[in-house]
């Protein structure tokens, strides 16, 4: 034993000194906006900056649905979901960078949160590693947010709602009712209107008769999907949607996930994921996308860091040899 010991301990400070100390560059992280967002808006630039000074190094993909900013902002009332999300996956499948990093990181805003959840389930070339969401609909909504008082646009377009939500016009041009989702009051399930027309949210859930493998094979193949909910979101109806909950209108009493049968019979992954540890419920503190910089940066680097640095590898080396 005795003899031995100088050995081992040469070995040990050969394998730490030879490991190279650099931190690994973080993966590159693609941020999917909301609702009336564009992704040239500087608020949005702001959160980018904060994730770049959080883990230096990291490459930030603002998504678009049209380079220019005001058409973007347009997109993200109007529009066919599938021709959107398709989109998407062509311009990060192509792009330079993206297209060549082994996997990338995913943030969304609101309903940019299960708009890359679909890009997970539909395309994920390149493959998300953790995908985050914050104060997202992954349950659909059961109401249409309020509009600002002089917001004219927002008016006009929800105006166009009222009563044909299910209409293949609306259901091919309107965003938010591409994940709206009504249920049966009697049963709590969803609604037979929902099933037949839902232009997105049906069918990336899973809820149709017909399921699709992949989407479940590709959602559960994520490290970490980590959903926010916000505290006092009341713009969000319900806002347990972000967790994947379910909510009864009258009574307001909560389904939580793991209760409901799109866990249950696993129709998407998130029970497989659930098992190997990579489903995580979060909360965020104030109301919709209410964000502070300390929260931000807390959930950067938590979710967003590099892969373990050369220190925490050569440490784990030591503890090998020091256990032959
Ligand atoms: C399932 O989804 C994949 C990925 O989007 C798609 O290529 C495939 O055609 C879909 N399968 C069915 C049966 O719709
Ligand atoms: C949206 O676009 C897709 C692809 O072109 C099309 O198949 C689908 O019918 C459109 N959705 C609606 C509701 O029109
Ligand atoms: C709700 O579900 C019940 C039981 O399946 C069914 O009889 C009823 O027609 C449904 N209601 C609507 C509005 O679809
Ligand atoms: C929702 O709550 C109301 C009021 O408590 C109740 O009558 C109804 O059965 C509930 N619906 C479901 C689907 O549980």
């Amino acid at each position: 034993m005795f003899h031995l010991l100088p050995l081992t301990t040469f070995l040990l400070i050969q394998r730490v000194l030879s490991t190279p100390l650099s931190t690994p560059d973080p993966l590159p992280l693609v941020i999917w906006h909301g609702l009336g967002d564009q992704h040239d808006a500087e608020g949005l630039h702001s959160v980018g900056d904060l994730a770049k000074e959080t883990n230096p190094g990291t490459f930030v993909y603002y998504i678009r649905i049209d380079d220019d900013g005001g058409n973007d902002r347009t997109a993200t009332f109007f529009g066919n979901l599938t021709l959107q999300l398709q989109k998407v996956c062509d311009d990060l499948a192509s792009h330079p960078i993206l297209s060549t990093a082994p996997a990338i990181n995913g943030l969304g805003f609101s309903q940019g949160g299960q708009f890359l959840r679909g890009y997970v389930e539909r395309c994920n070339n390149p493959p998300v590693h953790n995908l985050v969401t914050l104060g997202s609909q992954h349950n659909g909504i059961a109401q249409y947010q309020t509009c600002g008082a002089t917001d004219w646009f927002c008016k006009g377009w929800q105006a166009l709602l009222r009563g044909n939500t299910w209409s293949n016009y609306v259901q091919s041009h309107l965003v938010p009712a591409q994940y709206y989702r009504s249920v049966n009051e009697t049963t709590g399930e969803a609604s037979e209107e929902y099933l037949e027309h839902s232009n997105f949210l049906a069918d990336v859930n899973n809820e149709r008769e017909e399921k699709n493998a992949t989407y479940a094979k590709n959602l559960a193949s994520l490290e970490n999907l980590v959903m926010y909910m916000f505290e006092d979101d009341v713009t969000v109806i319900p806002k347990e949607s972000g967790w994947f909950a379910q909510v009864n209108a009258t009574s307001e009493e909560v389904t939580w996930l793991k209760d409901r049968t799109i866990y249950k019979e696993d129709w998407i992954g998130l029970k497989k994921l659930d098992e190997k540890g990579g489903l995580r419920f979060d909360t965020m503190p104030g109301g919709h996308m209410t964000l502070g910089d300390e929260d931000l940066k807390n959930m950067f680097a938590k979710w967003f860091a590099p892969p373990k640095t050369s220190w925490v590898q050569a440490l784990n080396q030591v503890q090998e040899i020091v256990e032959l």
